[in-house]
């Protein structure tokens, strides 16, 4: 969603801001705004990119502590005027805002009813007209901050600066991410690391219903009812490095490119060759829990719940236990029943996804064990879990997951033969996926090499405006993936079956017009996924095979064949060439890939 950034320091707070919110941008990137406190409030704020802001910022634009964001419009279309900061009205005080403020409207109301004077349509603004008042009344920042929040009902992260008193910020959280970053003599924070590591990598993760003051010498956090917390720093493994786009066009093709060793990287140190076991300490189960778990509920959001179905796949054949995955944004709103001999696992690349965060909070709530699959070091969800793993693919930039989502499903794997070892999968079995596990970096650079060929095949395709999307059991997940890959970044509408259930109603819609990607892998479902085939074409439907061997050209003018693994790991590497395949096609087109139009990486609201 949007990103924040701020600074308090010896040094200009323009330059740092700026940059910071061009790390962010690919969490929001409609509007743009920046505020330094220096003899009162400079604002530069505007509709369009970080750099449509940066042209605005005139050199004298001087003030060594600021506030500074990029906005995904949720309250108030995309304009100048709804960008943030958003000051009140005598201009003394600034804020930046994440998230959404329920009871916004009925705020409004009270402050009009008192002759307050609105100038955006932003949920934001309350914030500022509330401590603007708090302010008059009590004689610090914080308190004020903290007295005008505790009117307010809803999500935020957010900044505040004081033209009175220019010498600090303060920033507050309640389910939108807030991160301080502590450096010499100097203090940032903002949404997301990505905007600090160049700053520092020394980090505090604010919890839900915490404020933090920041001075140039140092911060302070108190909760809401104004008691301090101690808090120690973490140290990020990411540098300003892992941001760049290395050279590659779009960090999309960076991101899909670093594959190899991304999954290299979750095995890492996990496989026991020994046992044929995985070693997931993190987790934080004994044998005898592990063992006492009769179904695993998996959830995430899109494509975290995709990779989430592969994981349930791979649980239920390696381990034998009923498995299933559900989104979380439904699975949180449906008062789900917990069971005590349920593990639930929460899928989340940066482990900020607010259902994703809000399933979690309620299972816990209700005493559900749960576990996390998460990229971001620290994040909410990652907190909030009782055990997890971590999948160190670094940090994942482009708006469409790609290397994360393989990681992910690679985590399931490894989940799936920890829990298979401990139930009744062979050590023969465990040989075999763990040997499998160690194939797959080389079989992904293989078909990394495949590039050109699936650029052209995507070129081919481009000229259709629909294309369905087809896979039986373990490969429904994948052609699920690929038709959200695809949909997100080129825009092209795409929908995906089982297989199976083609001719229960959507095979009415194939025709010459409409073609179809199959997911065909060499598994026990091979000649039914070729009948499938076989009445896609009766229909006149043009079909690209995505699978182990190159098929009758009857049965499908177009293949891409990926290398075989274990039947039950394929899954991991078929998904590849689709997220070559969406990402050629959105170049082809000319879209904005790394940020396609309506999506942010991180969705922080409901
Ligand atoms: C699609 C995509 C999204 C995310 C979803 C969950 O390419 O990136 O569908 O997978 O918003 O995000 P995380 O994994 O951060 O919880």
């Amino acid at each position: 969603m949007c990103g924040i950034v701020a600074y308090v320091g010896p040094k200009d707070a323009a330059p740092i801001l700026l940059e910071g919110l061009q790390r962010l941008e690919y969490r929001g990137y409609d509007s743009a705004g920046i505020a330094v406190a220096n003899r009162g409030i400079k604002v530069r704020k505007t509709k369009g990119r970080v750099a449509d802001l940066a042209a605005t910022v005139p050199a004298r634009f001087k003030g060594t502590t600021g506030i500074g964001h990029t906005r995904w419009a949720t309250h108030g279309e995309p304009s100048d005027i709804n960008a943030h900061p958003h000051l009140d009205a005598a201009e003394r005080i600034a804020v930046v805002h994440n998230g959404i403020i329920e009871n916004a409207d009925d705020l409004r109301h009270r402050l009009e009813a008192d002759g307050v004077t609105f100038v955006s349509e932003t949920d934001t603004e309350v914030i500022a007209h509330l401590i603007a008042r708090a302010v008059k009344e009590t004689d610090t920042l914080e308190e004020a901050v903290r007295m005008a929040l505790k009117g307010v009902v809803g999500t935020y992260g957010l900044a505040v600066i004081d033209a009175e008193r220019p010498d600090q910020v303060v920033v507050a959280r309640n389910g939108s991410p807030i991160v301080l970053g502590l450096g010499e003599k100097e203090m940032f924070a903002a949404s997301d690391v990505a905007a600090l590591v160049r700053y520092t990598r020394q980090v505090v993760h604010l919890e839900d219903g915490e404020l933090a003051v920041l001075r140039a010498d140092g911060f302070q956090t108190l909760t809401m009812d104004a008691r301090v917390t101690s808090k120690e720093p973490l140290t990020v493994d990411w540098d300003a490095g892992h941001y760049d786009t290395g050279g590659y066009e779009h960090y999309l093709l960076k991101e899909i490119s670093e594959q190899p060793e991304t999954v290299a990287r979750t095995l890492r140190g996990r496989i026991d060759d020994r046992f044929h076991v995985a070693h997931l300490g993190g987790l934080n189960l004994t044998p005898h829990e592990t063992r006492a778990f009769r179904r695993v509920k998996i959830i995430g959001c899109g494509s975290a719940y995709y990779s989430g179905q592969i994981g349930a796949q791979m649980i239920e054949e390696l381990a034998r236990i009923p498995a299933d995955a559900e989104p979380a944004s439904e699975f949180r709103y449906r008062n789900p029943v917990v069971e005590h001999d349920t593990l639930y696992v929460a899928v989340s690349q940066s482990g900020e996804t607010y259902d994703t965060l809000a399933a979690v909070q309620e299972l816990k709530r209700k005493g559900g064990r749960v576990l996390g699959i998460v990229n971001t070091v620290g994040s909410a969800i990652a907190r909030e879990c009782d055990g997890g793993i971590y999948l160190h693919a670094g940090p994942e930039v482009s708006v469409a997951s790609t290397k994360a989502f393989t990681s992910t499903a690679v985590a399931f794997a490894l989940l799936a033969l920890h829990f298979g070892r401990v139930h009744d999968l062979s050590p023969a079995d465990g040989r075999r996926i763990c040997e499998g596990l160690r194939r797959l970096p080389d079989q992904i650079e293989e078909i990394l090499k495949q590039g050109p060929q699936i650029a052209d095949l995507a070129r081919r395709y481009v000229g259709h405006s629909s294309i369905m999307f087809v896979g039986r059991v373990r490969g429904y997940p994948v052609a699920r993936e690929g038709a959200q890959k695809l949909k997100e970044i080129s825009y092209i509408h795409a929908e995906a079956y089982p297989a199976s259930e083609l001719k229960h109603g959507p095979l009415a819609l194939i025709g010459p017009e409409m073609p179809t990607v199959a997911i065909v892998p060499d598994d026990e479902l091979l000649d039914k996924n070729l009948t499938t085939l076989g009445e896609i074409k009766a229909r006149g439907g043009q079909v690209l095979m995505v699978g182990h061997r190159t098929p009758d050209p009857k049965l499908a003018e177009d293949v891409i064949v990926v290398p075989k693994n274990e039947t039950e790991l394929d899954p991991i590497l078929l998904t590849i060439p689709l997220q070559l395949f969406a990402y050629h096609a959105a170049v082809a087109l000319g879209r904005d890939v790394d940020k396609p139009r309506n999506l942010a990486k991180s969705v922080t609201v409901e």
